[in-house]
């Protein structure tokens, strides 16, 4: 994979109007391992690492950062180069936000084209006991794949993918034109993409946050979440269903802060020789548009 750039999706940032409600979603839906924050909110364990996604208690609902995972202090610090180098300024996150983060070394600046604020860090805080499901579970694919995937949308795709590219180290995996869905997939491990970029459609405008996306190690998890789904009346965004590109058996959930959780299953992998293609289509069955 790269030499210089991001290795993994490392943590997500959410802002949140009613932790009690996620408190119930990410247990009864995911299994999740929660634990309280000084702040009032919650950190949500779903691996070895002491939080992977940071609840807190705000005024507006929304993801508030995203955290990329640089593996070390030398590939951070020549990640850093490249942003400076591109033209955008960085911020040295100070003692107070690393230990709140549970990081070694941070840095943050404004994704141009998104408007994201990213986090790239190294060195996350591993916990010193095992990941405690809230049910019974298989457990989520994380390790050097890292936390799962994000989509972002951006009015000029081209320009964002050029960045995550050239300059975070990201590389292409894929496309779909399926309009008025026209999206690009990109890689930085072995999970098929960690980032996908989409053109604004429909209701979705640029800057905005597509989804989360959690691989869990079973079939039956899913399968099992979809029952708690239905049962609780939580929204669904995409039926369950499989992609055309990366073959995730997977459904969308809107999470309590408004965007919704892709939960799959079975992704396939980059591979060696991996040639980048072209889908006229998102699925190969499922996923249809609920909301
Ligand atoms: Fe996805």
């Amino acid at each position: 994979m790269n030499t210089i750039g991001v290795k993994s999706l490392g943590y997500l940032g959410v802002e949140a109007t009613d932790i009690a409600a996620w408190r119930k979603f990410a247990t009864i839906v995911f299994g999740m391992e929660i634990s309280d924050r000084a702040d009032g909110g919650i950190d949500l364990r779903i691996d070895d690492h002491k939080r992977r996604i940071a609840i807190t208690p705000a005024a507006r609902n929304g993801v508030a950062y995203i955290g990329w995972d640089a593996g070390d202090a030398a590939n951070l610090a020549a990640m850093e180069a490249r942003v400076r180098g591109s033209g955008v300024s960085v911020v040295e996150a100070g003692e107070l936000e690393r230990r709140e983060r549970g990081v070694q070394r941070l840095i943050v600046f404004t994704e141009l084209h998104t408007g994201a604020r990213y986090e790239c860090f190294y060195g996350a805080a591993i916990s010193s006991t095992p990941f405690r499901s809230s049910k019974p579970i298989s457990g989520y694919k994380t390790g050097s794949e890292g936390l799962g995937h994000v989509m972002l949308a951006a009015a000029d795709r081209e320009a964002a993918v050029a960045f995550h590219r050239d300059v975070l180290g990201f590389a292409v995996s894929d496309h779909i034109d399926e309009p008025p869905i026209h999206a690009t997939f990109m890689h930085c491990n072995t999970r098929h993409h960690t980032l996908a970029i989409v053109d604004p459609f429909g209701p979705v405008k640029s800057g905005d946050f597509g989804h989360l996306m959690l691989e869990a190690l079973a079939l039956d998890d899913v399968g099992a979440a979809h029952d708690v789904v239905k049962r609780e009346g939580y929204d669904l965004h995409l039926t369950f269903g499989k992609h055309s590109n990366d073959h995730m058996y997977s459904f969308y959930v809107y999470s309590p802060s408004g965007f919704p959780i892709e939960y799959g299953y079975g992704g396939r992998a980059i591979s060696p020789n991996w040639q980048v293609s072209r889908y006229p289509s998102i699925r190969i069955w499922g996923h249809e548009f609920v909301g």
